[in-house]
């Protein structure tokens, strides 16, 4: 008798227990399987609720064996259970790891922008600065010629003023008749042979001199040259531009003053400073009233025609505007340095 009433209980509890892993297989939320959980091993539920019937058992060794089977069962369903609510906490934990995932790399699609080089910058200030008071732009060649550089200039072959800048020359026809430009000023004849005055003028670009690179020169620089040809041009416009100019580019607390030099294509000759608001002064460039011999060369009338002109490092400007030290810095191509501007 009691082993047939174990032998039907150990069934149905063989029928509850495969249906319990059957469905906790397809179980996918903890939600579920807790409520599935219960469902079978609570109080009511499929298996847990054997227990009550123990006590109707015929004889102590049935609810003895049919205690510890169930025990046993009860006890892989908990272990089964377990493992899958492991298996689901784990695959919901790495749901929300996804969802919540930021990407904290670097964004290379967007192309790194450069920027143009500081000398560059400052050319085009300038360019700004003088195009507001009327001015425009002329260019002329890297490589030159004798007569522009020189001649032209009012230098003539063996003239001693030549040696106020340190040729570079090309090896090109006559020896000594093809250079590397050592200021802008040869464009001045250029403009005037080619364009009819009244000729308000900048001339920017680069120009070469044989120089050793130290913290104040390089052998390639830039330059900027003014020139001015009109009727009736006074020494006084030139120093008016230069004032004007000056207050434009530098601000309103920066003035200018001019010295007596000399140069062979201006007469009289000077050279300007500019003086900061603290007082103190930086030398920045040569001028003059256009020589008579300068206006002949270019084709114009001297008689008819007065003009100024003046030419400045755009290099050293730059140097200035932005406090570095040593200019050689300017060319080393660092980008932590270049990035700066
Ligand atoms: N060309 C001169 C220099 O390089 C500067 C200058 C330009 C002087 C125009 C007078 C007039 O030193």
């Amino acid at each position: 008798m009691a082993t047939d009433q174990i032998k039907a209980l150990e069934e149905r509890l063989k029928t509850a227990s495969d249906d319990a892993i059957n469905r906790l297989a397809a179980v996918t939320t903890i939600d579920d399987l807790r409520s599935l959980q219960s469902e079978v091993l609570g109080k009511k539920g499929s298996v847990g609720s054997m227990k009550s019937e123990l006590g109707r058992l015929d004889s102590v060794d049935a609810k003895k064996e049919a205690g510890a089977m169930l025990n046993t069962v009860t006890e892989q369903l908990e272990a089964a259970f377990n493992t899958r609510r492991d298996l689901l906490e784990d695959v919901a934990f790495a749901q929300q790891v996804a969802k919540e995932r930021l990407d904290l790399t670097e964004h290379l699609s967007v192309a790194r922008r450069g920027h143009s080089h500081l000398v560059t910058q400052a050319t085009r200030r300038l360019e700004d600065v003088f195009t507001g008071l009327g001015f425009q732009i002329a260019e002329g060649p890297e490589v030159e010629s004798d007569f522009y550089n020189f001649e032209a200039l009012n230098m003539p072959k063996s003239h001693p003023a030549r040696s106020m800048w340190d040729t570079m020359f090309v090896e090109s026809g006559e020896p000594g008749s093809v250079l590397l430009r050592t200021h802008t000023s040869p464009v001045q004849i250029r403009v005037m042979e080619t364009w009819k005055p009244p000729i308000y003028a900048i001339m920017p670009g680069r120009v070469f001199r044989r120089d050793t690179p130290d913290a104040t020169h390089m052998p390639v620089f830039h330059q900027i040259e003014c020139l001015v040809i009109d009727r009736g041009i006074t020494f006084a416009d030139l120093a008016g531009t230069i004032e004007s100019f000056t207050k434009a580019f530098f601000g309103g607390d920066f003035t200018s003053r001019l010295r007596p030099s000399y140069f062979p294509f201006t007469e009289p000759s000077a050279e300007f400073d500019i003086r900061r608001p603290d007082g103190t002064w930086i030398e920045l460039g040569g001028c003059g009233m256009v020589h008579p011999n300068v206006l002949r060369a270019g084709g114009l009338d001297p008689e008819e025609w007065t003009g100024f002109a003046f030419g400045f490092g755009i290099d050293r400007m730059a140097k200035e505007r932005h406090g570095i030290d040593d200019i050689r810095e300017m060319y080393t191509n660092d980008l932590r340095f270049l990035r700066q501007f």
